[in-house]
Parts: C-alpha cells; sequence; structure tokens
C-alpha cells in the first residue's frame, strides 16, 4: 500500500511546519521517525483499569498484540478509553455504555490511526467499542480478554452465576455466612471475565459468530498461554487488513448478524445481547428489529451445556472445541459464506474444528435443550415487546396466569421484598417499575429480584418476574425483561397495580395484563411524571436522549455513523 492511500498520511506524511508538529511529538516519546513513517498505523482500544477487574490484565496483552502489529510491518499506538467494569461501577456500567462509545468514536476519529484493535471483556466493554467503531468504520478487529478459570468449591465447579443460588441459600438458611466467604475465595481464581455463558462469554461469542475477531476467540482462558498467542496473531492480522481495506461494513452485513443471533441462541447467551446486538446494527446501518431474535432463533436449540442454563464452563467449552466447535454443528442454519476479519468465510473457519466432548457441545440430533433463544413477548403490557430466555425459565411456568405484587423501584423493593407482611405467595406475579433506560436511568441488572424470603422458606425457587430492566447473563428464572416502553416512558407498565391479574403463555408469546382499555387509560390520565428528574450532566443527556429497550437503547443522535474523515485541521 502506498502512503498515501493510508489515512494517518494526513497527519503523519505532512511537510514543513504542519508535518513537524505531528512528528516532533511522536520523537518525544522515543520513537523515531523511521519507526513509524509510511506504516500502517495501528491503535490498541485499551480499556484496562484495576476498577475493571475483568480486564485488569489488558496491559500485558497488549504487548502480545504490539508484538504481532509490528511483526506485520504495522506501527501500534496504545490509547486508553474509559473502561466499565459491572462489578464496582454504580449506579450500573449500562448507563455509560452510550459514553464510552463516544469516546471510542472521537478517540479513532480524531487520531492517526490506519485501523484498530479493541481490546474488549467485562460485559460493557464489547458493545461499547465495537459500537464505537462501526460509527467510524475503519479497519478494526476484536481480541477479547479471555473469561476465568472456572471456580472451585467444596470440591465442585462454580462460578459467578451461582451468586444467586448462594444468596438465596443463605437467605434461606441452607447456607452459611463461613461458606458464603469460602465460596467467594474460590470463585474468581485468574485473570478474565466471567466464566459462565454470562454477558461477557455472550459477548465475545457475539464478536466472534460475527465474524469480527479471529476464530477460537471466545473461549480460551485469560490465564491459558493460547490467549496470548491469539492477541499477537490479531496484531498481525490487522495490518493486513488495512492493506486490503477490510472495514467493519464489509463483515457486519445483514447475514452476519443473523449468524450471531442463531448462534447466541445455541450457546443459551445472554438476553442483553438483544439490546447491544441492536445498538451495533443502528450504528452500522443493518435493519434489525428486536422481532427478527424471536424469528431467528425460535428453531434453534441450544446445544452448549454451560451455566446459567447448564453444568459447564467456558474454558470447558475451549476443551471441548471451542465456539467453531459449536458453529460447525449449527453450519445448516448458518449464512456459511460471510467473510469475516481472517478473510476467510464462516464456513472455512469452522469446519476444521473438532467437538471433542459431547457433554459440553451437545448435537443438533441430541441437544441439550430443545427450548432455546430469546423469545419476544408482546401483549397490552409491553406494546414494543419484552424478553426472555426459556432456557433459564422453569417448565412449570412457561404458561401462568397470576395476581401482580407491585413495586414501584428498586428502593420499594428492597424495603418490602422480605416483609412479613408482604401478601405474595408462588402464584403472584413479583413487577418491578422503574428500572428501564431513563427510569433508572441505564437500565440496571435487577430483573431476576431475588424471591421474598417467606417463599424461598417453603422451598419455591422460582416465580415469574416482570420489569423493565436488564437481568445479569448469569442470572436464571422465569423473568420478564426490556418491557418497552418502560414504566418511565409512560406506557401501560407504569400503572399496574396490586392485584391486577397478568398471563404470561411464552409459547403463544403472549404478556397480557387482564384490565380494559378504558381502565387503562384513566390510570394513565391520573399518572405523575416523576419530579425528581436528574438535572445536570451527563445523566441529564441521557435520559432525555436514550431510546427505549427495543431500539437497543443507543442515544437518538449516535444511530448511523460519521465516518473517518476529520474535516478540519487546525495545524
Ligand atoms: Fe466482568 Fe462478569 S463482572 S464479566
Amino acid at each position: 500500500m502506498s502512503e498515501k492511500q493510508l489515512r494517518s498520511q494526513n497527519w503523519l506524511g505532512k511537510k514543513w511546519k504542519d508535518g513537524l508538529n505531528y512528528l516532533a511529538w511522536m520523537r518525544n516519546q522515543g520513537i523515531p521517525t523511521h519507526e513509524f513513517k509510511g506504516k500502517p498505523i495501528i491503535g490498541i482500544c485499551n480499556t484496562w483499569s484495576e476498577l475493571t477487574p475483568c480486564n485488569g490484565h489488558f496491559r500485558e496483552l497488549a504487548v502480545s498484540i504490539k508484538r504481532g502489529i509490528l511483526e506485520a510491518g504495522g506501527f501500534p499506538v496504545e490509547f486508553p478509553v474509559m473502561s466499565l467494569g459491572e462489578t464496582l461501577m454504580k449506579p450500573t456500567a449500562m448507563l455509560f455504555r452510550n459514553l464510552v462509545s463516544m469516546d471510542v468514536e472521537e478517540s479513532i476519529r480524531a487520531n492517526p490511526v490506519d485501523g484498530v484493535v479493541l481490546m474488549c471483556g467485562c460485559d460493557k466493554t464489547t458493545p461499547s467499542l465495537v459500537m464505537g467503531a462501526c460509527s467510524v468504520n475503519i479497519p478494526t478487529i476484536v481480541v477479547s480478554g479471555g473469561p476465568m478459570l472456572t471456580g472451585k468449591f467444596q470440591g465442585r465447579n462454580i462460578g459467578t452465576s451461582d451468586v444467586w443460588r448462594f444468596a438465596d441459600n443463605v437467605r434461606s438458611g441452607i447456607m452459611s455466612e463461613e461458606e458464603l466467604n469460602l465460596a467467594e475465595s474460590g470463585m474468581c481464581r485468574s485473570n478474565g471475565h466471567c466464566a459462565p455463558m454470562g454477558t461477557a462469554s455472550s459477548m465475545a461469542c457475539m464478536v466472534e459468530s460475527l465474524g469480527l475477531s479471529l476464530p477460537e476467540n471466545a473461549a480460551i482462558p485469560a490465564a491459558d498461554s493460547n490467549r496470548k498467542v491469539l492477541a499477537q496473531l490479531t496484531g498481525m492480522r490487522i495490518v493486513e487488513m488495512v492493506k486490503e481495506d477490510l472495514k467493519l461494513s464489509d463483515i457486519l452485513t445483514r447475514k452476519a448478524f443473523e449468524n450471531a443471533i442463531k448462534v447466541n441462541a445455541a450457546i443459551g447467551g445472554s438476553t442483553n445481547f438483544v439490546i447491544h446486538l441492536l445498538a451495533i446494527a443502528g450504528r452500522i446501518g443493518v435493519d434489525l428489529k428486536i422481532d427478527d431474535f424471536d424469528a431467528l432463533s425460535a428453531t434453534i436449540p441450544l446445544l452448549a451445556n454451560l451455566q446459567p442454563s447448564g453444568e459447564y464452563f467456558m474454558e470447558d467449552l475451549y476443551y471441548a472445541g471451542g465456539l467453531p466447535a459449536v458453529m460447525k454443528e449449527l453450519i445448516e442454519y448458518l449464512h456459511p459464506d460471510v467473510k469475516t476479519a481472517n478473510g476467510l468465510t464462516v464456513k472455512e473457519n469452522v469446519m476444521k474444528a473438532k467437538n471433542v466432548n459431547e457433554n459440553v457441545i451437545t448435537s443438533l440430533e441430541k441437544p441439550f435443550k430443545k427450548n432455546s433463544g430469546i423469545v419476544v413477548l408482546k401483549g397490552n403490557l409491553c406494546i414494543e415487546g419484552a424478553v426472555l430466555k426459556p432456557s433459564a425459565a422453569s417448565p412449570h411456568l412457561m404458561k401462568h396466569t397470576g395476581k401482580a405484587v407491585v413495586f414501584e423501584n428498586i428502593e420499594d423493593y428492597k424495603a418490602r421484598i422480605d416483609s412479613p407482611d408482604l401478601e405474595v405467595d408462588e402464584n403472584s406475579v413479583l413487577i418491578l417499575k422503574n428500572v428501564g433506560p431513563k427510569g433508572y436511568p441505564g437500565m440496571a441488572e435487577v430483573g431476576n429480584m431475588g424471591l421474598p424470603s417467606k417463599l424461598l422458606a417453603k422451598g419455591i425457587s422460582d416465580m415469574v418476574r416482570i420489569s423493565d430492566g436488564r437481568m445479569s447473563g448469569t442470572g436464571f428464572g422465569t423473568v420478564v425483561l426490556h418491557v418497552s416502553p418502560e414504566a418511565a416512558a409512560g406506557g401501560n407498565f407504569s400503572v399496574v397495580q396490586n392485584g391486577d391479574v397478568i398471563q404470561l403463555d411464552i409459547h403463544n408469546r403472549i404478556l397480557h395484563l387482564d384490565v380494559s382499555d378504558d381502565e387503562l387509560d384513566a390510570r394513565k390520565k391520573a399518572f405523575k411524571e416523576d419530579e425528581s428528574k436528574i438535572k445536570r450532566g451527563y445523566a441529564y443527556l441521557y435520559i432525555n436522549h436514550v431510546e427505549q429497550a427495543h431500539l437497543g437503547a443507543d442515544f437518538d443522535f449516535l444511530k448511523g455513523g460519521s465516518g473517518s474523515i476529520v474535516t478540519r485541521d487546525s495545524h
């Protein structure tokens, strides 16, 4: 590739005063001009942070990426962006997903980079980086940080999906606090993100099935030296992608999105996948609707026996053959000729894979579960839709009618859920309002609310729960999420009352509130907007511009992209 064709030459190829400005300041880092002049400049977008433990090993991983870039004749420039740690950030990391996407977009566009490696790990670090990069659309590849090693406790395998079970066990007296502390110390044994098929693992599988990473990216554990090998190979490949001018829009076609939806169904991926994939599609200009998730995944069986829907962890998936082995089994459902980041098609990438453990990766003939994918419910309680993960739901609740027990917000829920006076039984339907995009704000992962203590004590382990919020990818239960429009937007969900009868029929995709339209209209007229709304700062921008869940909860003004051209030059 000639120097002229490289985007970075608009900075580093300039002469006289302009050129001096750009070159001299690179030299102050101790880099001689010949090191980068005329070479593809590759940005490494790093989400390393000690406040994002899942990405805590990224400085080390970046060294391997750099080695690959240099080996292939490029020049690496590592830059930080805001990092979103799921475990520590309040009120919820999701509040900042769109903010980070802006950080990524502007950092890429404003700088002399010809291609980018996105370093993704903890849940939101993947969608935010991909969204931002899509709005610039230069050659881009993803390397994920990899999952943690499987946790150990009292001789058995555990992961972060067990947190919910342990919490309920402590509340119902089955587990002591001492045992809980022991479990905590054995849960996160190495670098990496959550080891079940939670949101981070689903996002790593999403980028691999979209074709945005090298094959095997999703499952190699963070602690396995093969993760560094993959990072180095990724660094080498991005230099080639720049030479081929293989941009995100060349990979992210409608067919690639359809593949990702089907793969997410086959692995029992997180419900958060829906919201993030919709947002990514919006950025790259692919027409994807919430109903596509149901239509495309309805016939896909659950092949991967992974927590929280199954038994095993990401480490086991890697040893069994990784995501390529799952995709090979699924190939008749996929678009096999879609091109991926390594220049090969999906089929070329996966057909060499071998499934070496049929307990972990089951076959189409004998799938782990028949019910898979994402169910999109419709009805007067969720005019624009709501989602549910059937593989995590209880069979006896798939068709259920019960009376609503309403919590107006998360504080109300916390204050009353364990009260002996709470009028609730196992047939009740728990409703949690105002945890949606605008209402929380940020759409918190509180949808799989814990059950009332008095029912746990009776041995009840699942109930129908409905909210406008999200659920952790490691969560499970008969949980209806992402109700749209959310309560804070003034839809029917905002006026559900205690004792209203609600029908859930997962097979027929129905979520119905048994209240007449006239009564609902009367209630909505009396509905008062929350006056305590946030008045300043990023959260103010967020609540005024975030779209509803069925559209991906992106900002209305961030849809699409602005490309890679910088129109003004201050030098
Ligand atoms: Fe980071 Fe689970 S907390 S992936």
